[in-house]
Protein backbone atom coordinates (compact mmCIF):
# COMPACT_ATOMS: atom_id res chain seq x y z
CA UNK A 1 0.00 0.00 0.00
CA UNK A 2 1.62 3.54 -0.68
CA UNK A 3 2.54 5.73 2.10
CA UNK A 4 -0.25 8.58 2.97
CA UNK A 5 0.47 11.62 1.58
CA UNK A 6 3.02 13.13 4.19
CA UNK A 7 1.83 16.43 5.76
CA UNK A 8 2.89 19.59 3.65
CA UNK A 9 6.76 18.55 3.27
CA UNK A 10 6.66 19.70 -0.28
CA UNK A 11 5.67 23.33 0.53
CA UNK A 12 7.68 26.03 2.11
CA UNK A 13 6.49 27.40 5.46
CA UNK A 14 5.06 30.40 5.53
CA UNK A 15 7.73 33.42 6.48
CA UNK A 16 6.96 36.26 8.70
CA UNK A 17 10.48 37.89 7.90
CA UNK A 18 12.20 37.74 4.89
CA UNK A 19 15.11 39.82 4.81
CA UNK A 20 17.65 40.18 1.92
CA UNK A 21 21.04 41.84 1.56
CA UNK A 22 19.38 44.97 3.20
CA UNK A 23 21.36 48.35 3.82
CA UNK A 24 21.28 51.03 5.98
CA UNK A 25 23.16 53.94 5.75
CA UNK A 26 22.52 57.24 8.24
CA UNK A 27 24.54 60.25 8.80
CA UNK A 28 25.45 63.06 6.44
CA UNK A 29 26.64 62.80 3.06
CA UNK A 30 30.29 63.45 4.31
CA UNK A 31 30.45 61.64 6.86
CA UNK A 32 27.92 58.63 6.04
CA UNK A 33 27.91 55.43 8.72
CA UNK A 34 27.24 52.01 7.67
CA UNK A 35 25.16 50.54 10.01
CA UNK A 36 23.52 47.95 7.77
CA UNK A 37 25.63 45.71 5.67
CA UNK A 38 23.65 43.08 3.61
CA UNK A 39 21.46 41.33 6.29
CA UNK A 40 19.86 37.96 5.09
CA UNK A 41 17.28 37.34 7.41
CA UNK A 42 14.26 34.84 7.24
CA UNK A 43 11.78 33.76 10.18
CA UNK A 44 8.92 31.60 9.64
CA UNK A 45 5.79 32.35 11.26
CA UNK A 46 5.10 31.44 14.30
CA UNK A 47 8.34 31.43 15.84
CA UNK A 48 10.02 33.75 18.06
CA UNK A 49 13.75 34.92 17.68
CA UNK A 50 16.16 36.00 20.20
CA UNK A 51 18.37 39.22 18.54
CA UNK A 52 21.70 39.36 20.41
CA UNK A 53 25.13 40.91 19.97
CA UNK A 54 27.23 44.05 21.32
CA UNK A 55 25.83 47.77 21.63
CA UNK A 56 26.19 49.63 18.60
CA UNK A 57 26.15 46.68 16.02
CA UNK A 58 22.84 47.48 14.69
CA UNK A 59 19.83 45.62 16.29
CA UNK A 60 17.56 48.19 16.66
CA UNK A 61 18.21 49.51 13.48
CA UNK A 62 17.77 46.67 11.94
CA UNK A 63 14.47 46.21 13.91
CA UNK A 64 13.31 50.21 12.78
CA UNK A 65 13.72 48.74 9.05
CA UNK A 66 11.61 45.36 9.50
CA UNK A 67 8.86 47.12 11.55
CA UNK A 68 8.56 49.65 9.04
CA UNK A 69 9.44 52.29 11.20
CA UNK A 70 12.87 53.23 8.67
CA UNK A 71 13.27 52.73 5.55
CA UNK A 72 16.08 50.59 4.26
CA UNK A 73 18.78 52.18 1.65
CA UNK A 74 19.02 48.48 -0.33
CA UNK A 75 18.01 45.28 -0.47
CA UNK A 76 14.33 43.63 -0.58
CA UNK A 77 12.07 43.35 3.27
CA UNK A 78 9.20 41.46 2.99
CA UNK A 79 6.98 41.35 6.49
CA UNK A 80 3.61 39.81 6.86
CA UNK A 81 3.27 39.07 3.33
CA UNK A 82 4.01 42.71 2.15
CA UNK A 83 6.94 44.08 0.01
CA UNK A 84 8.33 47.02 2.63
CA UNK A 85 10.88 47.97 -0.26
CA UNK A 86 8.64 49.48 -2.48
CA UNK A 87 6.54 51.69 0.11
CA UNK A 88 6.74 55.11 1.68
CA UNK A 89 6.74 56.27 5.00
CA UNK A 90 3.02 56.79 4.76
CA UNK A 91 2.08 53.45 3.16
CA UNK A 92 4.77 51.82 5.86
CA UNK A 93 2.59 53.17 8.39
CA UNK A 94 -0.68 52.04 6.70
CA UNK A 95 1.11 48.48 6.68
CA UNK A 96 2.48 48.36 9.97
CA UNK A 97 -1.40 49.00 11.14
CA UNK A 98 -3.25 45.58 12.52
CA UNK A 99 0.07 43.57 11.28
CA UNK A 100 3.06 44.77 13.55
CA UNK A 101 3.55 45.25 17.56
CA UNK A 102 5.85 47.07 18.69
CA UNK A 103 7.20 47.05 22.52
CA UNK A 104 10.31 49.22 22.96
CA UNK A 105 12.54 50.00 26.61
CA UNK A 106 11.31 53.52 26.80
CA UNK A 107 7.36 53.23 26.62
CA UNK A 108 6.49 55.84 24.50
CA UNK A 109 3.05 56.21 26.42
CA UNK A 110 1.42 59.28 25.95
CA UNK A 111 1.59 61.61 29.14
CA UNK A 112 -1.76 63.17 28.56
CA UNK A 113 -4.23 60.20 28.16
CA UNK A 114 -5.15 57.14 30.37
CA UNK A 115 -3.94 53.93 30.34
CA UNK A 116 -7.57 53.15 28.53
CA UNK A 117 -6.78 55.83 26.11
CA UNK A 118 -3.46 55.11 25.39
CA UNK A 119 -4.99 51.90 23.93
CA UNK A 120 -8.09 53.00 22.62
CA UNK A 121 -7.05 55.93 20.33
CA UNK A 122 -4.55 54.24 18.06
CA UNK A 123 -7.54 51.31 17.63
CA UNK A 124 -10.21 54.10 17.12
CA UNK A 125 -7.38 55.68 14.17
CA UNK A 126 -7.59 52.55 12.85
CA UNK A 127 -10.96 52.58 12.08
CA UNK A 128 -11.87 48.88 15.13
CA UNK A 129 -14.85 48.55 16.16
CA UNK A 130 -15.68 48.95 19.64
CA UNK A 131 -11.98 50.56 20.64
CA UNK A 132 -12.87 51.12 23.94
CA UNK A 133 -14.19 47.71 24.64
CA UNK A 134 -11.37 46.29 23.06
CA UNK A 135 -8.56 48.33 24.59
CA UNK A 136 -10.36 47.27 28.07
CA UNK A 137 -9.99 43.99 27.47
CA UNK A 138 -6.68 43.85 26.41
CA UNK A 139 -5.46 46.27 29.74
CA UNK A 140 -7.46 42.94 31.53
CA UNK A 141 -5.54 40.44 29.64
CA UNK A 142 -2.27 42.28 30.98
CA UNK A 143 -3.34 42.51 34.60
CA UNK A 144 -4.67 46.20 34.81
CA UNK A 145 -7.96 46.09 34.76
CA UNK A 146 -8.01 48.18 37.93
CA UNK A 147 -5.63 51.35 36.43
CA UNK A 148 -7.89 52.02 33.23
CA UNK A 149 -8.22 55.75 34.23
CA UNK A 150 -4.47 56.37 35.65
CA UNK A 151 -1.98 58.38 33.65
CA UNK A 152 1.19 57.32 33.11
CA UNK A 153 2.90 59.45 35.53
CA UNK A 154 0.57 57.96 37.97
CA UNK A 155 1.70 53.94 36.94
CA UNK A 156 5.35 51.85 38.00
CA UNK A 157 7.71 51.66 35.18
CA UNK A 158 5.96 47.58 34.95
CA UNK A 159 2.51 49.03 34.86
CA UNK A 160 3.91 51.43 31.91
CA UNK A 161 5.27 48.58 30.00
CA UNK A 162 2.11 46.76 30.43
CA UNK A 163 0.27 49.47 28.55
CA UNK A 164 2.36 49.81 26.43
CA UNK A 165 2.04 45.38 25.93
CA UNK A 166 -1.35 46.15 26.15
CA UNK A 167 -1.56 48.78 22.87
CA UNK A 168 1.02 46.44 21.40
CA UNK A 169 -1.21 43.26 20.96
CA UNK A 170 -4.69 45.16 21.17
CA UNK A 171 -4.55 45.14 17.14
CA UNK A 172 -3.54 40.92 17.24
CA UNK A 173 -0.67 41.73 15.12
CA UNK A 174 0.64 38.56 13.55
CA UNK A 175 4.34 40.46 14.70
CA UNK A 176 5.25 41.60 17.80
CA UNK A 177 8.78 43.78 17.54
CA UNK A 178 9.98 44.34 21.17
CA UNK A 179 13.39 46.20 21.43
CA UNK A 180 14.86 45.70 25.07
CA UNK A 181 11.25 45.97 26.65
CA UNK A 182 12.97 45.16 30.83
CA UNK A 183 15.76 47.84 30.05
CA UNK A 184 14.12 50.13 31.83
CA UNK A 185 12.82 47.35 34.67
CA UNK A 186 14.41 45.63 37.97
CA UNK A 187 14.82 41.74 37.76
CA UNK A 188 11.59 40.55 39.17
CA UNK A 189 9.26 43.03 37.30
CA UNK A 190 11.15 42.26 34.33
CA UNK A 191 10.56 38.76 34.29
CA UNK A 192 6.97 39.07 35.09
CA UNK A 193 7.26 41.57 31.54
CA UNK A 194 8.56 39.02 29.49
CA UNK A 195 6.18 36.11 30.73
CA UNK A 196 3.39 38.19 30.11
CA UNK A 197 4.77 38.78 26.25
CA UNK A 198 5.35 35.40 25.46
CA UNK A 199 1.69 34.67 27.15
CA UNK A 200 -0.01 36.88 24.51
CA UNK A 201 2.13 35.93 21.82
CA UNK A 202 1.03 32.51 22.22
CA UNK A 203 -2.43 33.35 22.40
CA UNK A 204 -2.41 35.72 19.17
CA UNK A 205 -0.61 32.53 17.43
CA UNK A 206 2.34 35.66 16.88
CA UNK A 207 5.98 35.62 15.14
CA UNK A 208 8.35 37.23 17.56
CA UNK A 209 11.20 39.33 17.32
CA UNK A 210 13.10 40.28 20.80
CA UNK A 211 16.43 42.24 21.37
CA UNK A 212 17.52 41.03 24.39
CA UNK A 213 21.13 41.17 26.48
CA UNK A 214 19.76 38.43 28.77
CA UNK A 215 21.09 34.82 27.42
CA UNK A 216 18.49 33.48 29.77
CA UNK A 217 15.76 34.99 27.89
CA UNK A 218 17.67 34.24 24.26
CA UNK A 219 17.24 30.24 25.56
CA UNK A 220 12.84 31.17 25.66
CA UNK A 221 13.15 31.80 21.75
CA UNK A 222 13.05 29.29 18.90
CA UNK A 223 16.30 31.03 17.55
CA UNK A 224 18.83 33.24 18.88
CA UNK A 225 20.09 35.70 16.41
CA UNK A 226 23.44 37.62 16.95
CA UNK A 227 24.59 41.13 15.42
CA UNK A 228 28.18 41.85 14.61
CA UNK A 229 28.92 45.21 13.09
CA UNK A 230 25.89 45.74 10.67
CA UNK A 231 25.52 41.79 10.14
CA UNK A 232 24.14 38.90 11.42
CA UNK A 233 25.37 35.39 12.56
CA UNK A 234 22.89 32.09 13.68
CA UNK A 235 23.70 29.65 16.02
CA UNK A 236 21.53 26.95 16.91
CA UNK A 237 19.13 27.42 19.83
N1 LIG B 1 20.55 58.53 12.90
C1 LIG B 1 21.77 57.99 12.98
N2 LIG B 1 22.81 58.59 12.37
C2 LIG B 1 24.06 58.07 12.40
N3 LIG B 1 24.36 56.93 13.05
C3 LIG B 1 23.37 56.29 13.70
C4 LIG B 1 22.02 56.77 13.69
N4 LIG B 1 21.25 55.92 14.42
C5 LIG B 1 22.08 54.94 14.85
N5 LIG B 1 23.35 55.16 14.43
C6 LIG B 1 24.53 54.29 14.68
O1 LIG B 1 24.23 53.00 14.19
C7 LIG B 1 24.88 52.01 14.97
C8 LIG B 1 23.86 50.94 15.35
O2 LIG B 1 22.91 51.49 16.27
P1 LIG B 1 21.76 50.62 16.92
O3 LIG B 1 20.96 51.53 17.78
O4 LIG B 1 21.04 49.88 15.86
O5 LIG B 1 22.60 49.59 17.80
P2 LIG B 1 22.12 48.49 18.84
O6 LIG B 1 22.75 47.21 18.41
O7 LIG B 1 20.65 48.54 18.99
O8 LIG B 1 22.83 48.96 20.19
P3 LIG B 1 22.32 48.93 21.73
O9 LIG B 1 22.55 47.52 22.23
O10 LIG B 1 23.25 49.90 22.42
O11 LIG B 1 20.90 49.35 21.76
C9 LIG B 1 25.49 52.72 16.15
O12 LIG B 1 26.88 52.85 15.90
C10 LIG B 1 24.81 54.08 16.14
O13 LIG B 1 25.66 55.08 16.63
MG1 LIG C 1 19.40 49.07 20.55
Amino acid sequence: MPDAPRHQTSLAPELAIAAHNVTLTLGSDKAPVEILRGVDFEVEAGTSVALLGPSGSGKSSLMAVLAGLERANGGSIRVAGLDFTAMDEDELARARRGRIGIVLQAFHLLPTMTALENVAVPLELAGVADPFGRARAELEAVGLGHRLTHYPAQLSGGEQQRVAIARAMASEPAIIFADEPTGNLDTATGHSIIELIFARRAALGATLLIITHDPELAEHCDRVITMHDGRIKERAA
